[in-house]
């Protein structure tokens, strides 16, 4: 098989530190098991602006469209603001690449400390709209400075949008447990948030195998803490999507353990892999991130390409580093380095691969 061309985006802050131990991990599994990766290292971000004036070059998105697969740290430094950082670099790439399903999976591992009394056990998918809904560019200012100033922004649900989601959504359930939960609230947000249960139901008539439930996003994160072993899968428009994707891997002990996939699943563009902790300025350059989010990011990569053995060898060196309670960073309670515990999982998926392989 031909080698897979990687975008590699260490972009900020922790990314910087966090994203080279993706590599060697990826790097660590691809070769166990013949799988060839060419990584194209792209040196985008806060760094490249102060520079160049930009977050990437111009025909920065041409560049990267014919690649296989991006593998991106985090994005934002308190040198640009966010909403340049953001939206001329993250945002463009998750829109122009139809990267329209952002895949959330939620894991309690054993070794990490929930902080809830009884978790029980915790294993469901967060299926983010990742496209429009509230992070929208329609809206704007009038009279600014003045008594009379007013702000805008209009929320943007496409049938097209809601339902391709959806669908990807139904057919994920379809083969796990075959249960979807909808994040809603049509009884405060009455135009599109009843569109968004409307579709919901439209859509579920194609999956009649699979048990549905909605809930109001207020009611939701409640049920989040008390009954998270409950979900299977979980569809959100945008917004919702986002502050669940905090809050389910809160509840499973941190969030510097959560991968994410911003998924093209008709492979027209390549898809975009990323932990969903940001750049975190405050612990940037001491050694102590958490890497482990990257490095799930960089197993849910190797499966989009194909590589499922080595994807598994990757996520069962996470849970056997964990479940060791030696190699832990100071999120989960440890004094680990984030080299340290990128190291301990690299070496777990280079000495056990064919053991890796059984369990899968
Ligand atoms: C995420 C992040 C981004 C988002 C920010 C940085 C714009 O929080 O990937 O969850 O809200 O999508
Ligand atoms: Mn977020």
């Amino acid at each position: 098989m031909a080698a897979a061309t990687i975008a590699l985006i260490e972009g900020d802050g922790i990314g910087k530190e966090v994203v080279p131990e993706g590599v060697k991990v990826v790097e660590a599994a691809a070769r166990a098991f013949g799988f060839d990766l060419k990584w194209d290292r792209l040196d985008w971000g806060c760094d490249h602006h102060a520079r160049l004036g930009r977050m990437m070059p111009q025909d920065g998105l041409d560049r990267i469209a014919g690649h296989d697969a991006i593998f991106l740290g985090a994005i934002g430094w308190p040198t640009v603001s966010d909403v340049e950082s953001l939206w001329t670099l993250l945002m463009p790439i998750r829109r122009n690449f139809q990267q329209y399903v952002n895949l959330r999976p939620v894991r309690l591992f054993e070794g990490v400390s929930s902080p809830l009394a009884n978790p029980g056990s915790i294993d469901f998918y967060i299926v983010r709209e990742n496209n429009e809904g509230e992070y929208s560019e329609v809206g704007g200012r009038m009279f600014p400075g003045t008594d009379q100033e007013m702000v805008i922004q209009d929320t943007v649900m496409t049938r097209f949008g809601c339902d391709r989601v959806m669908t990807f959504a139904f057919e994920l359930a379809r083969k796990r447990k075959r249960k979807l939960t909808s994040a809603t609230k049509s009884n405060g947000i009455i135009h599109t948030m009843p569109y968004w249960d409307e579709r919901f139901r439209a859509v579920a008539k194609n999956f009649p195998d699979v048990a549905t439930e909605q809930y109001h996003i207020d009611i939701l994160t409640a049920h989040f803490v008390h009954r998270p072993s409950s979900f299977d899968v979980v569809v959100a428009g945008n917004l919702f999507g986002d502050i669940l994707s905090d809050l389910g891997p809160a509840v499973t002990g941190t969030i510097g353990i959560a991968p994410s996939g911003n998924i093209n699943p008709e492979r027209r563009f390549p898809s975009m892999f990323e932990p969903v902790h940001g750049s975190a300025p405050d612990i940037a350059g001491r050694n102590i991130a958490n890497p482990i989010g990257q490095i799930w990011s960089g197993a849910m990569m190797l499966e989009h390409l194909g590589a499922k053995e080595a994807a598994q060898a990757i996520v069962t060196a996470i849970e056997r580093v964990l479940a060791s309670g030696e190699n832990l960073t100071r999120d989960m309670g440890g004094t680990a380095s984030t080299v340290a515990i990128g190291q301990a999982i690299a070496d777990a998926v280079s000495v056990h691969p064919a053991e890796a392989r059984r369990h899968g």
